[in-house]
């Protein structure tokens, strides 16, 4: 029997190696934190033209903040620049944005930015393009166990009634609704770990590890992952109903 090509819905992306990429061209860091912006753009429409439905990427992580001073600060100023130079192209192919980690940390402009970049764009119709921004699994993890314990305390929710389902309406990544879960998630740079991202959400994805650094990650590299996971067999636990 031939194999049902899964559907690629929800596509999330950990967006590493622009610091290594501009070591590798001896420039600053921020050199690649450049180039990796404008690869966003590129890799957004690509997706867009294959019927993406939600594209999530991780572009800033609640440890970043470690980083040298001058560097946070770039990156936090990159928002503003990215929907200043693409706002255009985005509305032009319906993209719909969304930002989610907590917004509440960050320097008022770069907020007052990207809040206004998900009102402008609200009506969009295609597709979802989803910032990871100061996002962090665990942190996210720990603001839905505190939306839980609330509802207990109300006394709207027995403790003994949390579902999963009670978990993942209360993360982040609900409002995308039938696809809350990424399907398939790529790492570029060659790294092969998480790194605090989507730890719920990735339960049954479909991991994949591309060695190329993000700003040089293209279009073609894209299509090459989505039809090697479209070949791939989700099992999802079950064993393959031929073998029963
Ligand atoms: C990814 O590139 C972008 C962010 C984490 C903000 P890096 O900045 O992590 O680049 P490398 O991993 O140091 O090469
Ligand atoms: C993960 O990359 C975060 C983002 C891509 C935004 P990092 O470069 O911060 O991850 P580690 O430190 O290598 O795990
Ligand atoms: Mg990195």
């Amino acid at each position: 029997m031939a194999a049902k090509e899964n559907q690629l819905n929800h596509l999330a992306i950990i967006m590493d190696g622009n610091g290594r990429w501009a070591k590798a061209r001896k420039q600053p860091r921020f050199f690649g934190h450049q180039a990796g912006m404008e690869n966003v753009e590129r890799i957004t429409l690509a997706a867009n033209h294959l019927g993406i439905k939600v594209l999530t990427l991780y572009a800033f992580s609640t440890e970043n903040w470690a980083r040298p001073k001058a560097e946070v600060a770039y990156l936090m100023n990159l928002p503003v620049r990215f929907f200043d130079k693409f706002m255009p192209t985005l509305m032009a192919n319906q993209v719909k944005v969304n930002v989610m980690g907590d917004l509440t940390q960050l320097p008022a402009k770069t907020r007052q930015v990207v809040e206004r970049a998900m009102a402008d764009t609200a009506a969009n119709t295609g597709l979802v393009l989803n910032f990871a921004f100061n996002y962090g699994a665990r942190k996210e993890i720990v603001g839905a166990v505190q939306t839980l314990a609330r509802a207990v305390q109300a006394g709207r929710l027995a403790p003994e009634d949390i579902a999963e389902q009670d978990v993942g309406q209360a993360l982040m990544t609900a409002k995308f609704g039938p696809y809350r879960n990424p399907d398939l998630l790529i790492r570029t740079s060659g790294e092969q770990r998480l790194s605090n991202f989507l730890l719920w959400q990735l339960a049954y994805a479909e991991l994949a590890f591309s060695d190329k650094l993000w700003p040089d990650f293209d279009e073609q590299d894209l299509m090459e992952f989505v039809t090697n996971y479209q070949g791939r067999h989700r099992r999802f636990g079950k064993i393959d109903e031929s073998d029963s």
